[in-house]
């Protein structure tokens, strides 16, 4: 008999969501329907194709096929963290149509369009980590400038009514020019229902990046700052180049904004490996000082920066790691069963994220009405 596909009637969404714009490479631009790490297959080529071509590419549409007959074949799924989590949705959950469509009628091609663009397609980054590059990436090669620029050219003028761009998984969104160019240019008002979620290091930004972003305040629903430690010694380690100073003054600055209102949805993350593991509770005491909404735990993956001996040392969480059993304690401790941590891929030890601290879509919407209310009165007053 056949074995039944793992997945079967379970439904990841990300295919029918999301989009990432990688780097350019050998003057291509790959695009993934899922973060890389987890899900390898590149979907098309932005040098040569429109957005909007490659998401209803062959590649996409195959690997829709493998959500819908439950194989999840080309997914990572060790390193996944809603198959980790356990929150892959059954089908009968779904509401999405097109989703529905694509089930119920074998209609891969979607009329929808993405909901989600992560930007990943510039590496420039004031820091080194370890876990995400050999080297320093200050700037892009001469080479890539020219799809860099277009690629931000076009996200600028594209219509990303109803859409979340997540600024970034590559370099650091307040580094690279082409980035810093999209969230201090984007007109946040003039599309409809666009939400941004900013990825960073943390250690520029400052009040006056956030200022230079006053044209999208209304539409940041989350930010998101990667420490990976909860003591000066160890991000030094696994944070090179960065500024532990630096992070603490604008995390401060940061959760002054939460508190206010101005951002809707704070989060820290941390990189779990063998050099911070046994700060894991305090990192969780860090955030609750700072009154982040989320402590976001993830597991280090091999990004090519290790060789398969270094991972092994760096891979705490694999059973045949010689300090595992100390990790386990760690990380199965009631510290970890706070509301306000997010297992990310370490659900099945952690168990699922806590209602109460979910991303809040209500509060992300009042709080978007609310800076607009404050915006118009602005603009009044200056008016008169
Ligand atoms: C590549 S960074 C880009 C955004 C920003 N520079 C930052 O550090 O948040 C995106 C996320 O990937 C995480 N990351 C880096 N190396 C990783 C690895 N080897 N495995 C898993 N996540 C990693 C970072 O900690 C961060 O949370
Ligand atoms: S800060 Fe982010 S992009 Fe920069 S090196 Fe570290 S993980 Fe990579």
């Amino acid at each position: 008999m056949a074995k039944k596909p793992p997945f079967r009637g379970k439904i990841c969404r990300k295919p029918f969501e999301y989009f990432e714009i990688g780097t350019p490479r050998e003057g291509r631009v790959p695009c993934y329907s899922c973060c890389p790490t987890i899900l390898p297959n590149i979907t098309g080529d932005l040098a040569k194709q429109s957005l909007d071509e490659i998401w209803n590419s062959e590649e996409y549409k195959k690997i829709r096929a493998s959500i819908l007959d439950g194989s999840y074949k080309y997914c990572r799924t060790d390193l996944c963290p809603e198959i980790q989590s356990d929150n892959l949705l059954d089908i009968g959950a779904i509401e999405d149509p097109s989703i529905l469509d694509a089930y119920f009628n074998q209609k891969l091609e979607l009329e929808s369009r993405p909901k989600e663009i992560n930007l990943s397609y510039d590496q420039s980054c004031n820091l080194a980590c370890p876990s995400c590059r050999e080297d320093f990436i200050t700037s892009p090669e001469e080479s890539q400038k020219a799809h860099l620029d277009k690629i931000t050219n076009e996200l600028l003028n594209r219509d990303l009514s109803d859409t979340k761009v997540i600024a970034c998984s590559s370099g650091d969104p307040f580094v690279g020019e082409y980035f810093k160019k999209f969230l201090y240019e984007l007109e946040g008002s003039e599309h409809e229902g666009l939400k941004i979620q900013i990825m960073t290091n943390g250690v520029l930004f400052n009040k006056r990046a956030w200022e230079k972003m006053y044209k999208i305040h209304s539409q940041i629903e989350m930010v998101c700052i990667s420490i990976d430690a909860a003591t000066e010694e160890t991000y030094g380690i696994t944070r090179k180049g960065g500024s532990w100073k630096l992070l603490m003054e604008n995390l401060q600055f940061l959760s002054l904004l939460r508190e206010r209102g101005e951002i809707p949805f704070l989060r820290i993350d941390f990189v779990v490996q063998d050099h911070n593991y046994q700060e894991i509770p305090a990192f969780i005491k860090l955030g609750e000082k700072l009154k982040v909404d989320q402590v976001f735990f993830q597991k280090v993956a091999n990004w090519g920066t290790f060789s398969q001996e270094e991972y092994e040392k760096r891979c705490i969480y694999s059973e045949s790691h010689p300090q595992f059993n100390e990790f386990y304690k760690v990380i199965t401790s009631k510290e970890l069963k706070k509301p306000i941590v997010n297992p990310g891929n370490f659900g099945h030890w952690i168990g699922p994220v806590h209602k109460d601290h979910r991303f809040n879509w209500r509060n992300a919407i009042i709080h978007s009405l609310r800076k607009r209310l404050r915006l118009w009165k602005v603009m009044g007053l200056k008016r008169e």
